[in-house]
């Protein structure tokens, strides 16, 4: 069982980051893939690029928060899969503001990326999901759920708000046979950091405060997905992995 044979996975926000690292590991352990992201090329380039190595990826253009995007993800899961077992909820997005200079608009938007969409695409596949048997849907949440990190207000409130949205689905879809968990990264180095962990003045708190004395790889946060969404951790359901190199539990 350590491995995802047989097994069908959707991975929103699958071309960068730690969700192209999920792609790539769940492949490795023997999943089917579906990804989803916006953008066409990019999506279109991933796709050929694991179809030319004979991997079954396929990927579709689709902005998680679009009503009409959701329905035409569920539409090629009727039509080519019938079922699925997986569920990745990895899209995310930040502005990193005080939250005095936020407008309404933008905040808005960071609540309906992170945490609104998580919970329509989980409802959206549900039928799917309970009726393949063990199934598993893992949430990327972030440190900034249960602490502050200087991310801003938006971003901590919808991940805080995706751990409990997991606890809660996980017990109301427990006899189901759907488990729901979440895992959360500290600082890892993908697009959506590169910018902001190139500053010194950035980077060296971080350091300072981390044990591990390092950020994280994409491909570290993928291995603690994939483990949650594999049978192994079949009796875990509800719970937050938190993937921080010892960030949270060093007081000093
Ligand atoms: N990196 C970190 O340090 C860190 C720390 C804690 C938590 N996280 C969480 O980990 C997750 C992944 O982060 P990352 O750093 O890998 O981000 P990233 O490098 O920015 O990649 C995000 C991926 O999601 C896609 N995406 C963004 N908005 C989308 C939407 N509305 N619909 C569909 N796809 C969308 C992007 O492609 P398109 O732009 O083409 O759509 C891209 O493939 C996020 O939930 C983030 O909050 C990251």
């Amino acid at each position: 069982m350590w491995n995802l044979k047989g097994k069908k996975a959707v991975i929103t926000g699958g071309t960068k980051g730690i969700g192209r690292a999920a792609v790539l590991e769940f492949l490795n352990l023997e999943a089917e893939v579906l990804f989803t992201a916006r953008n066409k090329d990019e999506v279109k380039i991933f796709e050929e690029e694991l179809k030319a190595q004979g991997l079954p990826a396929k990927g579709i253009v689709s902005d998680c928060c679009l009503k009409e995007d959701q329905l035409k993800l569920c539409s090629w899961i009727k039509k080519n899969w019938g079922e699925a077992h997986i569920l990745v909820n990895n899209a995310g997005i930040n502005i990193r503001k005080t939250a005095a200079d936020y407008n309404e608009e933008e905040y808005r938007k960071v609540l309906e990326v992170n945490l609104i969409a998580p919970f329509e695409l989980s409802r959206k596949l549900y039928p799917f999901l309970k009726n393949s048997g063990n199934a598993s849907i893992v949430n990327v949440a972030s440190s900034a759920a249960i602490q502050d990190v200087g991310t801003g207000t938006p971003y901590a409130m919808s991940k805080s708000g995706l751990l409990q949205q997991s606890r809660s689905l996980a017990v109301e879809w427990a006899q189901e046979g759907i488990r729901v968990n979440a895992m959360s990264p500290w600082f890892t180095e993908t697009p959506l950091t590169k910018t902001y962990l190139a500053q010194q003045e950035k980077i060296e708190p971080i350091l300072r405060r981390t044990p591990l004395k390092r950020v994280a790889k994409a491909e570290e946060m993928a291995a603690v997905i994939a483990f949650l969404a594999m049978d192994k951790s079949s009796y875990i359901t509800g719970q937050n992995i938190v993937a921080d190199g010892g960030m949270s539990i060093n007081a000093i």
